[in-house]
């Protein structure tokens, strides 16, 4: 027994040799005689072409079978004579396990990603989605062994919180949907129906407190899971349900932070390249023209790195017409995103130094007292995917900026509780996992990276 992929990567190895494989049927054409099969056995991006024959107790079954069905192959491995493929397997039997319905949707022909997306339990299995989502378990890998080598510490922070880490209030709430099941106390009567923990709790919309913990701990840690995030925004960057990658380093300022971010983006394109070559070529060729001289420069240049104040000012100088006024205090809209990444660097662009009433809480104040540590990383074609900052590391500033923007401090003794035992200058950032993966594979809309999508109005399968 091998695989397709072993097969075409080792091909010489297995000449004349009789193999076994099991797959699914992607093209089938028969004559009187004999006939081909694409069968792909889910290992590689392409199938393998099995030739049959009427020496075959089984040809007439065999040639009539249709896409999608599941067989096991039996044959000997040789060079292939055809156009197309340099191997190919001459059967000796063929054992139909199932033989799909006719109704199958996948035909031989092109279909929208947008048909595609209303069967999403079958999309895989056609040649874009299985780049896609082989693309995206690489990148999940590449990220881990990015951290793994240099020794920093996943940690698995809670998907049910009772905070709200971007104070920005899109959360899910967590309720019970049976009394019964509810713990009694003897607290009174509390209201337990909404409320299992004894406390409001909602979905995570972010690690990222429950990570600084850890970082006081072993100093460099990650966190990679699923967000939640009931942003009512339908665009093809947003989704409510989405995986966000946060690294969060000890005794590092910002700069460390966005060198940190740099490598990190670069590693995974290389990684991807190196380790996808099928699927990137697919990608380059008929989903993004030009994909392969975007990742090259990406690799090759340094990012572009600019305060806010300098981003307005450009954005101010630029003969652009925006939709949305340019001032100084504005929170940065996708247009002016688009045009600093995309029309004034051409590369991936840092911005730094936002005003801090347009970032969240926890971010450090900087001496002017009106802008923040903060970095989101602009990428042309994307916008933002990565916001990051350093931490308010200060207690009293922390505690002010809370005040402020009225978190209850109760709920957050855990968080600045760190600023109380061994306060330490701090930083990190979120990427977003999907963004980065329609990054590199030139796919324009979230819903095709993540395999069964939740926007607003749609949380099919
Ligand atoms: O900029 P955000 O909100 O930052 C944070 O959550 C910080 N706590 C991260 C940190 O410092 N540890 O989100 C980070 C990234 C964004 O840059 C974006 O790429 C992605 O998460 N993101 C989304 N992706 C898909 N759908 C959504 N609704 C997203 N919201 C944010
Ligand atoms: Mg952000």
């Amino acid at each position: 027994k091998v695989t397709v992929k072993e097969l075409i990567r080792n091909g010489e190895q297995f000449l004349d040799q009789e193999v076994q494989i099991s797959g699914w049927v992607r093209k089938i054409r028969s004559q009187k005689s004999f006939g081909f099969i694409e069968l792909n056995d889910g290992s590689f991006f392409n199938g393998i072409q099995v030739v049959f024959e009427d020496n075959l107790e089984n040809f007439d079954e065999i040639s009539r079978v249709s896409i999608a069905t599941s067989m096991y192959v039996t044959g000997t491995f040789v060079k292939s004579e055809g156009k197309g493929q340099s191997y190919e397997i001459k059967a000796t039997s063929v054992e139909v396990f199932q033989k799909a319905d006719l109704d199958y949707p996948l035909q031989n022909k092109r279909h929208t990603f947008e048909y595609l997306r209303s069967i999403a339990h079958l999309r895989p299995r056609t040649n874009a989605f299985s780049a896609v989502f082989r693309v995206r378990s690489l990148v999940a890998y590449a990220i881990h062994k990015f951290f793994q080598d240099q020794e920093f510490v996943y940690v698995h922070t809670p998907i049910i919180t009772g905070s709200d880490a971007e104070g920005a209030g899109e959360m899910f709430r967590v309720t019970t949907m049976d009394l019964d099941n509810v713990p009694k106390t003897d607290k009174g009567d509390i209201d337990y129906k909404e409320d299992f923990f004894g406390k409001e709790t909602n979905l995570t919309v972010s690690g990222q407190l429950n990570v600084e913990t850890y970082c006081a701990a072993f100093r460099n840690v990650y966190t990679f899971g699923p967000t939640f995030r009931a942003e009512n925004s339908n665009t093809t960057r947003h989704a409510s349900e989405f995986w966000m990658i946060e690294p969060e380093i000890a005794f590092a300022a910002l700069e460390a932070n966005m060198d940190l971010a740099e490598d990190m983006v670069k590693y995974i394109i290389k990684y991807v390249l190196e380790n996808a070559p099928e699927e990137m070529e697919f990608f380059n060729k008929f989903v993004e023209k030009g994909l392969f001289d975007k990742l090259n420069n990406v690799l090759a240049n340094d990012f572009a790195r600019v305060t806010y104040t300098e981003a307005v000012d450009i954005l101010l100088k630029s003969k652009k017409k925006f939709e949305f006024k340019v001032e100084w205090g504005i929170d940065l809209q996708s247009e002016h995103e688009r045009f600093l990444a995309e029309e004034h660097f051409k590369k991936p662009v840092f911005v730094t130094d936002y005003p801090k009433d347009i970032k969240a809480f926890y971010m450090k104040l900087n001496e002017d007292g009106k802008t923040v540590r903060a970095m989101d990383l602009l990428a042309p074609g994307i916008g933002e995917i990565i916001g990051g900052s350093q931490r308010e590391d200060n207690l009293e500033e922390l505690e002010r900026r809370m005040d402020e923007v009225n978190l209850p401090k109760e709920d957050y003794k855990f968080y600045t509780d760190l600023r109380k035992y061994g306060s330490f200058p701090h930083s990190g950032y979120g990427l977003g996992f999907e963004r980065m993966i329609m990054y590199i594979t030139g796919m324009t809309n979230i819903r095709d990276v993540i395999s069964f999508p939740r926007t607003p109005k749609s949380a099919e399968f």
